[in-house]
């Protein structure tokens, strides 16, 4: 579902960002991306969701050629991705269902299985009991989890998620982890870049190191 093909990635500013990126995801797969701060991650996670184009190479995400004036095309695709920021750009003050079915308006579903489908998210992720609460009066962790909510409502193929772990401690951040990894299945591949990387030691996935811009790659076997 995702082929890359030395694709780089230099921004306006001269800043290369990614390098000779050659990667492949299948299905079904677990990535887990780690490296240290303002080695690329983020970037590889814009190029997979079409927020940045490469700039060279060629990278094709569920069929879709990634390219600059793609718009139209791109937007489609988008609904296919399940994405989780690292700013969750929630509405604080609207409740986590709301939250959640903002989300799924474009996808033209009735308003009464919207209202379903949300709350289904929500208790997937372990929040039945704050359907209602404003997301200024969450938690961050709890927040994280509505932010997951909205983006797997649109049962996407693709769950994308970065730094989700972020200011957790480790139960919490576990929790994340397992709740993101739970939606992968045989079409859904969920990818992650995380800090925490004694909490996804000796798993069976798929570990990406980006390093300076570039990539090394290591499959780790069914366990
Ligand atoms: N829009 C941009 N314009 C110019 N340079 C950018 C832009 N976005 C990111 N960069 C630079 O690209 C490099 C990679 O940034 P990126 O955000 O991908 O790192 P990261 O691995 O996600 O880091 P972190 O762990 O801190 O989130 C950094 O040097 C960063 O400063
Ligand atoms: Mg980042």
């Amino acid at each position: 579902m995702i082929e890359a093909k030395e694709v780089a990635l230099t921004y306006g500013d001269g800043t290369k960002a990614l390098k000779n990126v050659n990667l492949t995801v299948q299905p079904g797969e677990l990535v887990y991306i780690t490296g240290h701060s303002g080695s690329g991650k983020t970037s590889l996670l814009k190029l997979l969701m079409g927020i940045e184009a490469p700039t060279a190479g060629k990278l094709t995400v569920l069929g879709q050629r990634m390219r600059k004036g793609n718009d139209r095309k791109l937007r489609k695709l988008r609904r296919k991705i399940g994405p989780v920021f690292q700013e969750f750009k929630l509405i604080e003050r609207r409740t986590a269902l709301e939250n959640v079915m903002v989300g799924m308006r474009i996808l033209g579903i009735p308003p009464r299985r919207m209202k379903q489908e949300a709350a289904e998210a929500l208790k997937k992720v372990g929040l039945e009991h704050r359907l209602h609460t404003p997301v200024e009066h969450l938690s961050w962790g709890e927040a994280q989890r509505v932010a997951i909510a909205r983006a797997v409502v649109r049962k996407p193929v693709l769950l994308i998620a970065d730094e989700p772990t972020g200011n957790l401690d480790h139960d919490n951040a576990l929790n994340i982890l397992d709740i993101l990894t739970s939606f992968r299945d045989e079409k859904t591949a969920v990818i992650i870049t995380t800090h925490a990387t004694h909490l996804i030691e000796g798993q069976a996935a798929t570990y990406i190191r980006v390093k300076e811009g570039e990539i090394t790659i290591e499959r780790r076997g069914e366990a």
